[in-house]
């Protein structure tokens, strides 16, 4: 016998977990190198193009299916058609590969909020974390058994992961999201403000957002602004499908579109001043350029950061802790939508118990999760990410706004978003639907698999 559709307590709710959901380790590993490494402020252009383009039609797009259709990804695109059920399930996989490596990543940042209590990786960062911590002297392929640390932390993600969603949409992911996200904005805000007032910030700053604009000639730029947007906004991955599903009739669907959008740039932007500004501050005090102190994602906030909060005397331990706390909290909020939205799916299908749906759900994410807790973990991080940012969910954009583009007609969902809003949306989101957001896709579909294969 299905349950009958939980609801959200209240819009806020609703804003907040799918806010919740965007904010997450993406804005702060992510964003902020992502930036440096595309022309900085001239990256501006292509992810703000993206973010009009792309980004919010999409979230309108997959708000309005999951509120006119009233389920979650595969349900509510076999209720558009049967015959686009299969669509639906694709999403489902992206969410489970993401889940796999952000558990783990989320795992290492649990031991690392442990260890800055003491600044437990000592004097070299970077040994710790590749040799002491993640075990990779072995090559991957090699298996060198279970780095037991790493295990744990998995172990936990998972039973967090388990007991808000087990507790359902307004008791569990509704309560968590309003508990969580306004920490993580305190401590995101003093994050920042210590880190612009340290010496050298300015520095930082200056390499950060200094525009190249040569950069913006590169197609490979536009790719990862469009995949970064994606990414970060949870876009096709099913989460704001399954989450709209859950509202209450009339519900301001534009406006919450735009809404979740900005917060998340927001958000955005506060991580990557703060990080690159306590990376100046680094920088200045060992007297080089902040080229040579920044790394990719994972570096910056496992190796580059614990290096700065060594030499930072008790501010250091101070900033570790709220720093890896911010990226627990961010990525809990993530994680538990990719949980329900994969569970949701399952429950639509089958018509199962939501209790018996999560319980299974995360033993059997656990189990795979293990893999991570080996050394090949950071390999696999690299491939899966790769895959999902340039493929998974692009493919997913793509196919969707195709559906409701071509076969469908946008002003299905368009009518329907637009009765309920009180911010209406014109014909212009019928033309991105339809020929701006598939022809940007396909082209940077085309270039990824250009520079893959070249
Ligand atoms: N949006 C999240 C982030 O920025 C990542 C994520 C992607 C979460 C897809 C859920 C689904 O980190």
């Amino acid at each position: 016998m299905q349950e009958s559709r939980e609801q959200w307590g209240s819009k806020m709710g609703f804003l907040l977990a799918a806010i919740g959901s965007a904010v997450g380790l993406g804005n702060i590993w992510r964003f902020p190198y992502v930036v440096y490494s595309n022309g900085g402020g001239a990256f501006l252009i292509p992810y703000f193009c993206a973010i009009f383009t792309a980004g919010i039609p999409l979230l309108i797009l997959e708000y309005g299916i999951g509120h006119k259709f009233k389920g979650s990804t595969p349900l509510s695109l076999s209720r558009v058609n049967k015959k686009f059920e299969w669509l639906g399930w694709w999403p489902i996989i992206s969410s489970a590969i993401i889940l796999c490596y952000y558990s783990m990543i989320l795992s290492w940042s649990v031991k690392y909020l442990t260890l800055s209590f003491n600044k437990g990786w000592g004097q070299d960062s970077d040994t710790f974390f590749y040799n002491d911590f993640l075990k990779l002297s072995e090559s991957p392929l090699h298996f060198g058994g279970i780095v037991w640390p790493i295990l744990m932390g998995i172990a936990l993600i998972w039973i967090i992961n388990w007991f808000i969603c087990y507790k359902g949409i307004k008791a569990g992911i509704e309560k968590a999201s309003k508990i969580l996200l306004p920490c993580l904005l305190i401590i995101m805000i003093i994050i920042v403000i210590r880190g612009v007032t340290l010496k050298g910030a300015e520095v930082g700053l200056n390499t950060l957002f200094t525009p190249n604009l040569e950069k913006i000639k590169d197609p490979q730029v536009w790719i990862s602004a469009y995949g970064q947007v994606f990414f970060s906004l949870s876009i096709g991955t099913g989460i704001m499908m399954t989450y709209s599903s859950y509202l209450p009739p009339k519900t301001d669907i534009n406006n919450s579109a735009f809404m979740t959008a900005f917060a998340n740039c927001g958000f955005e932007f506060l991580s990557a001043i703060g990080v690159f500004a306590i990376l100046g501050a680094m920088a200045t005090s060992q007297g080089v350029s902040v080229d040579e102190v920044v790394t990719s994602g994972i570096g910056l906030a496992f190796i580059a950061f614990p290096k700065v909060f060594t030499i930072m005397g008790v501010w250091g331990n101070i900033l570790g802790v709220l720093f890896f706390t911010c990226l627990m909290f961010a990525g809990i909020t993530s994680s538990v939508s990719l949980v329900e939205a994969i569970s949701a799916s399952i429950i639509d299908k089958f018509g199962l118990k939501r209790k018996k749906v999560v319980t299974i759900m995360c033993l059997v994410g656990f189990l795979i999760s293990t893999v991570f807790a080996t050394n090949a973990g950071l390999y696999l991080l690299d491939i899966m990410d790769n895959f999902i940012n340039n493929y998974g969910i692009v493919v997913v954009g793509l196919l969707e706004s195709f559906v409701i583009g071509w076969v469908l007609n946008p002003n299905v969902i368009r009518d329907h978003t637009n009765a309920i809003s009180y911010f209406k949306i014109g014909k212009w989101w019928n033309i991105i639907i339809k020929y701006i957001t598939p022809t940007l896709l396909t082209l940077t579909l085309i270039q990824s698999l250009i520079t893959e294969f070249k």
